[in-house]
């Protein structure tokens, strides 16, 4: 049976670049992945005063996060740096203290960027929020999409042909690290 993952993007834009990298990764993983897409959007910003009464949003992400195999986390780069958005998501799935969502799923980090450096920077920063929250994340391949604005067909939609078959190879790459944990 195909492991569940997972995917978070770190775009909350409609017509995020990194968002359709994703639609087409999980795509690209039918048959070797289960991947869907859990929604980051709607989570109020973490705080440790509502601890004791969470808001739904927070349960229901955290729930979702626990019914998961494994994680792929798509995301551009904000100012050198992880997102805000995917960084609550972190923080909310991370607390109460002692009830982390996180430990032992095994992850992978793809980042995109209209820029040619593929958001390498939020790429290690994210990957530093992880491997704090115990997250075994795949070291290699390391995914860095650069030029994200030119790397789909007329359709804007789907990839062309050399990412396709790139991030057709992490996947593979992915489904092995998953198949380990
Ligand atoms: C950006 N962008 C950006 N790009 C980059 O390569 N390095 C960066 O540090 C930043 N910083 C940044 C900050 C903010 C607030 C925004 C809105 C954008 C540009 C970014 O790569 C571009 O907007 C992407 O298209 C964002 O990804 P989505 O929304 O298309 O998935």
């Amino acid at each position: 049976m195909s492991k569940k993952i997972a995917v978070i993007v770190g775009s909350l834009r409609k017509e995020s670049y990194n968002r359709k990298i994703a639609e087409e990764m999980i795509r690209l993983s039918e048959g070797k992945l289960e991947m869907e897409i859990v929604e980051i959007a709607d989570l109020p910003l973490y705080t440790e005063d509502l601890d004791q009464e969470p808001p739904a949003a927070w349960t229901t992400f955290r729930e979702q996060i626990k019914g998961a195999d494994g994680l792929l986390i798509i995301s551009p780069e904000y100012n050198r740096t992880i997102p805000g958005a995917l960084k609550n998501a972190v923080d909310v799935g991370s607390r109460p203290y002692g009830s982390s969502v996180w430990p032992g799923k095994p992850g992978a980090v793809v980042t995109s960027s209209i820029s040619s450096l593929g958001g390498l920077a939020a790429n290690h920063h994210i990957r530093q929020a992880f491997v704090f929250v115990d997250v075994p994340l795949m070291q290699q391949p390391e995914a860095y999409i650069g030029n994200s604005a030119e790397i789909f067909t007329e359709d804007g939609r789907t990839l062309k042909e050399d990412t396709a078959k790139f991030l057709t190879s992490f996947i593979d790459s992915f489904q092995q690290w998953v198949e380990k944990f």
